[in-house]
């Protein structure tokens, strides 16, 4: 049976793109995305969505605890029967009641080379830092903020000129790639865990022991 996929999000929705053309194009095989969800009233991402047919909902977090909040989220995905949950540009922390009812199940995708330059705005932490590296990183979600152990990263030089935004736009790049990349991997139960390691290229089916 096809594998299903929840995408949560909050804005441009780029990376749910990259992972919708990806399942559409078999480079995620078995493979479908059952659910789109949005804290935020009209994130762009959650149009694109809709117009590719996919169910696509808004659940507002505006005024609401950020645990209630989430039993609505895992409600919603639940009743989707999610076998994997990928955060693309979803700008919330989740809470333990999320993250347990998705153990080694949350993908989150972050723009710099963690646990390097964590939370906001990452690619302008970098250049003001001076770093001549950045990149991008897949984790695997716990309940601290870009934290959890990592499935792959990407590397991106810092160029003399850049900006945030140039920066961003050549990490955007590698993030797109990676985030099938490891999507798959997890899929297919192609890792395994020691610590917080996550060994890649382990027999099919180890996943997640
Ligand atoms: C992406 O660059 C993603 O890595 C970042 O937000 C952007 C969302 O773009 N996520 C974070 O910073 C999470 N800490 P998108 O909506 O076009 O995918």
């Amino acid at each position: 049976m096809a594998k299903r996929i929840g995408v949560l999000l909050s804005g441009r929705g780029s990376n749910f793109e990259a992972l919708a053309e990806s399942v559409e194009a078999g480079r995620i095989p078995d493979a479908e995305i059952a659910i789109v969800v949005s804290n935020r009233e009209g994130a762009e991402g959650i149009e694109k969505a809709r117009r590719r047919g996919l169910d696509a909902r808004v659940i507002p977090s505006k005024g609401l605890e950020r645990e209630a909040y989430d039993k609505l989220v895992v409600a919603a995905l639940l009743e989707k029967k999610i076998d994997l949950v990928c955060l693309a540009g979803y700008m919330r922390l989740l809470s333990p009641h999320f993250v347990t009812a998705f153990p080694n199940r949350i993908l989150n995708i972050h723009p710099s080379l963690l646990p390097a330059f964590p939370g906001l705005e990452s690619q302008r932490q970098a250049l003001e830092h001076g770093a001549k590296f950045s990149g991008c990183t897949v984790h695997f979600v716990d309940e601290n903020l870009d934290a959890g152990p990592i499935v792959l990263q990407a590397c991106v030089a810092i160029l003399d000129g850049d900006t945030p935004e140039t920066l961003a736009e050549r990490i955007l790049l590698e993030e797109h790639r990676i985030y099938t990349e490891a999507v798959r991997i997890v899929l297919e139960g192609r890792y395994r865990m020691e610590g917080r390691r996550v060994l890649l290229n382990a027999p099919k089916g180890e996943g997640g022991k």
